[in-house]
Parts: structure tokens; C-alpha cells; sequence
């Protein structure tokens, strides 16, 4: 046999190097080069040259005629949103976040909502022939995970424990054609290993083989599988990228773990959307499904504080108000403090660099606090707006009108550029009760969403310094330095 070929690799970036070393030349992180055995040694008898089997063809309309497939509806509409509704049969759908965010808990209540026959009032399935689900934890005991079901008052729930994290094992368990797997949960993939690897479970090579070997037999036997993913300190999936390009479908459960909102986040999704969201609630009792996100993150707000401004958000197909405060401070240091949480820090020294050369306002020499309200992050550039008019209210102490509501992207020449989906915005600033929506100007359309909007007034902003006269007054709190 041709001895078999060594490598190095990284467990948390995947870099490759030749040799072995403490610390990662990409990623910087230390400890974490392992070795990998690259090319497995030829079998004798087997050459590169190898002629291979014929496979058959199918053609692309269903045989048996069906236009819509069956998915595992869970009943948890949020969930369910996110995976574009429904697990798809044969899938394999990898769900990342931070440790104690919430993951195991989620899938422990997805699963046994799914294990649930049809009729019991716990859900109602598409697939009426019951569904089998297995949970496989290698991070926790099964006791430790009834424990938890308990707590969650799932413990009634079919579904089949497992604490392991043999590969072959799992697959072999899981093999049976009279009461057929639908639904194999893996937390996590790194605790996983194949017994013909050595290297330790968690390195590149065993979580990549693991992850092969385990998605091969759930695609061949139409078996959904869901894999929890550690990340690493920058919120990557730890280990190869390679893993999120091998499943259909990657989540991200993410959410500040000192507020109690937690937003699952498709990225990836081969049979459904991406940028959907779905909202829960961390409580005493498990996770609980937030209907109306907008409600909640400003039930808190004080209407009448200088530097709040609500926005009009979106994420996915859904709507969403929350709250951007801005405090600006005069400062004690000679550069000042920027101090930005859930939003972009370059975003905000752009917005900062716009308002001042664009308007005039003297902002860039004080320290800026700017936070989104609820422990929520803000991706889309629709915040600019409103980012704009909370530090322009917080430079004037001057609170903007309670009722308002603001988005738009602010552009380099200060010019306010229209974005995505203004009507669905609108609309649920309307069912919220605001009067009143900063917006960007649209030269080709009059106002078109008055009428579908209900009674929200529209006020178009072609540019920035329009905001400025809008809401300055004569009461400055702060002086630059
Ligand atoms: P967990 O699902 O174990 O996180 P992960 O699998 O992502 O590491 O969640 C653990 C956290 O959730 C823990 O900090 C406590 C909290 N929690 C609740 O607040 N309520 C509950 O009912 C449960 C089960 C957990
Ligand atoms: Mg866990």
C-alpha cells in the first residue's frame, strides 16, 4: 500500500500548512493545528484509472407526478419560517451560535413537537404517517437532557435519546426500514468521530468525514438531519467552511445572552429564503415564539429622550420596528470614544462623516454612543436614516417627534437612496400606530403607500441636510471640543 499522505490544518479557520506549529499563521488562534491525513492510502488492486459503475438517469418532473414534496412542519412558526417552511425530507441543516444561546434547547423543542403523532395537540404533521425522531447529544447525558425536557414539559414527547458520538454507531442505530428515522438531531458536530480517523473529534478532518458520512446516509434514506455547530470567537462555524457548504441549509441562532430575545437567522437555505428570521423568547420555560417582534422591542422605549428614533426595519419578508438610540457626549480624550452595539461601527463613522461635511453640524469631536434597542443587530443599510436623526437629536437634545418612524440609506453626497420593500415597512409602522414616516424621495412614484398605509403621513427626505433643518432647534446641549 502507498503510504498514506499527512497534512496540517487548523481546527478552527481550516488553513493547511506543511508543518506543525503552536500558534495559526491565518487565524491567529494558538493550539489548534492538528494533523490531517489527506489522501487515504490506494488499496492494492485499485488504480488511479479505475473504471466506474453507470448510474441512471432520471428526468426532472416527479414520477408520480407531485408538485409540492412533503416537509416537517413543526408546528413552531418561527422555526418553521426560517427553514422556508419546514424541514425538507433528506436535508441536512446545520445551526450554529454561541455556547449557551439557546441551541440545544430549540432543537430539543422542535423535535419533540415533530415526534408528536398527528392528532395529539402538541402539533399537527404533514406527514401522516408519524414521524420517528432521534436526538443524539454527545455534549450531554441523557439524564441531563430528560432534565431539561422536564423543565420544558416535553417529557411526554417520542422522541429517541441518545447520549453518543460514534458515527457508526448513530448510523447503525438509526437503520431500521420498519420504523424508519425522519428526523436525527446531532448536538454537536464536533463532538463527533469516525473510528478509522485518528485525529481527535472537533479537528477538521473528522467533523468534515463525520458530516459526509452521516448527510450520505440521511440523502439515501430520505431522513432529515439537523447538526449543531460551535463557533468559533468571531462567530464562524468552527471548523472547515467546507461544512456549510455541505449542507442545504445553515442557521445562525444568535442574540445577546444578557437579553432574553433570540433570533434564529437563515443564511444558507437550498429550498426556502435566506434572511428570514424567527423570533423567540428565552423564558423560565423554554423557548417562547415571539409573534409580534415590533410590540416588543419598544415596549420600553421613552417616547420623549433625545436620541431615540424608531426604525422600520426588515429582515426576510418580515417587518420590524425597533429602536436606535444615540447619546453624544463632549469628550475627555483626545480621540474620541465610538461605542456601537448591534450596528455597524464603519456605517456609523460614515453616517458621522456625512452629517458633519454634508450639514455642518460639529459632531466628529464628541464621544458617540450608539446602541439598537433589545440586544437585536441591524444589518441593513435602511438604518442609516434613522441612525442619522437619533445622533442629530442627541447632538441637539432635541427628542423627534414621538409617532415617527425612519429608514432609508444615506449615500457619500448626503443624498437619501431608496431601499427594499417601503410599503411593508409602512404598514407595520401603521398597525403600530405611527403617524408619521421619514422616507426616501422616490422622483418616479408620488407617495404611493398613502392609502394602503392607513393614515401614516409620509414625509419624503431627498437629503440629508433636510433632515438636519427638520429636527435642529436652538437648544444645543453639546459643543464639540
Ligand atoms: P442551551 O440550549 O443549553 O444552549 P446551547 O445548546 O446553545 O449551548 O441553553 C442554555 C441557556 O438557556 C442557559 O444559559 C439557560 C437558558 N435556559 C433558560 O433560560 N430557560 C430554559 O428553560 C432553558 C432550558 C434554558
Ligand atoms: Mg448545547
Amino acid at each position: 500500500m502507498a503510504k498514506a499522505k499527512k497534512s496540517y490544518s487548523c481546527n478552527q479557520c481550516g488553513a493547511i500548512t506543511t508543518k506543525w506549529s503552536g500558534k495559526c499563521e491565518s487565524c491567529g488562534e494558538w493550539n489548534c493545528i492538528s494533523e490531517e491525513i489527506i489522501e487515504a492510502a490506494v488499496p492494492k488492486g485499485l488504480s488511479a484509472s479505475h473504471k466506474g459503475k453507470k448510474i441512471e438517469f432520471s428526468s426532472l418532473n416527479d414520477a408520480q407526478g407531485r408538485t409540492i414534496y412533503p416537509r416537517f412542519i413543526s408546528g413552531i412558526a418561527e422555526f418553521d419560517r426560517v427553514t422556508g417552511g419546514g424541514l425538507v425530507p433528506g436535508s441536512a441543516t446545520l445551526i450554529g451560535g454561541d455556547p449557551g444561546i439557546g441551541k440545544s434547547t430549540l432543537l430539543l423543542q422542535a423535535v419533540a413537537a415533530l415526534s408528536a403523532p398527528p392528532d395529539t395537540p402538541l402539533r399537527s404533521n404533514e406527514l401522516k404517517d408519524g414521524t420517528r425522531c432521534v436526538y443524539v447529544s454527545g455534549e450531554e447525558s441523557t439524564d441531563q437532557v430528560r432534565m431539561r425536557a422536564a423543565r420544558l414539559g416535553l417529557d411526554q414527547a417520542p422522541v429517541d435519546l441518545a447520549a453518543a458520538t460514534n458515527v457508526r454507531d448513530i448510523l447503525a442505530s438509526v437503520e431500521d426500514p420498519a420504523n424508519p428515522v425522519k428526523l436525527l438531531i446531532i448536538d454537536s458536530i464536533q463532538t463527533m468521530y469516525i473510528d478509522n480517523i485518528d485525529s481527535a473529534p472537533g479537528t477538521v478532518t473528522q467533523v468534515r468525514t463525520s458530516a459526509q458520512e452521516i448527510i450520505r446516509h440521511a440523502k439515501a434514506r430520505d431522513m432529515a438531519v439537523i447538526f449543531v455547530g460551535h463557533v468559533t470567537k468571531d462567530g464562524q462555524i468552527a471548523g472547515p467552511r467546507i461544512l456549510e457548504h455541505m449542507v442545504d441549509t445553515v442557521l445562525y441562532f444568535e442574540g445577546d445572552r444578557s437579553h432574553q430575545f433570540r433570533i434564529l437567522r437563515a443564511v444558507k437555505n437550498r429550498f426556502g429564503p435566506t434572511d428570514e428570521i424567527g423570533v423567540f423568547e428565552m423564558a423560565g420555560e423554554g423557548l417562547r415564539e415571539v409573534e409580534n417582534p415590533s410590540e416588543i422591542f419598544l415596549s420600553q422605549r421613552a417616547s420623549n429622550a433625545a436620541g431615540s428614533a424608531v426604525l422600520a426595519a426588515l429582515e426576510g419578508s418580515r417587518p420590524m420596528l425597533v429602536e436606535v438610540q444615540a447619546l453624544v457626549a463632549p469628550t475627555s480624550f483626545a480621540a474620541p470614544r465610538r461605542s456601537v452595539l448591534g450596528w455597524d461601527p464603519n456605517r456609523l463613522a460614515m453616517i458621522v462623516a456625512v452629517l458633519e461635511t454634508r450639514t455642518g453640524l460639529q459632531i466628529s469631536g464628541c464621544d458617540i454612543f450608539l446602541n439598537i434597542a433589545g440586544g437585536i443587530r441591524i444589518n441593513e443599510p435602511a438604518a442609516d436614516l434613522a441612525v442619522a436623526a437619533a445622533l442629530i437629536s442627541a447632538l441637539q437634545n432635541n427628542p423627534l417627534p414621538p409617532e415617527t418612524v425612519f429608514f432609508g440609506e444615506v449615500g457619500l453626497a448626503g443624498e437619501v437612496r431608496r431601499i427594499a420593500q417601503p410599503d411593508l415597512r409602512l404598514k407595520e409602522a401603521a398597525k403600530l400606530g405611527f403617524r408619521e414616516a421619514f422616507i426616501p424621495a422616490n422622483k418616479n412614484k408620488k407617495p404611493p403607500h398613502k392609502a394602503k398605509a392607513g393614515e401614516i403621513r409620509i414625509s419624503e427626505i431627498d437629503h440629508i441636510q433636510k433632515l438636519a433643518d427638520l429636527f435642529s432647534s436652538a437648544r444645543p446641549a453639546v459643543r464639540a471640543v
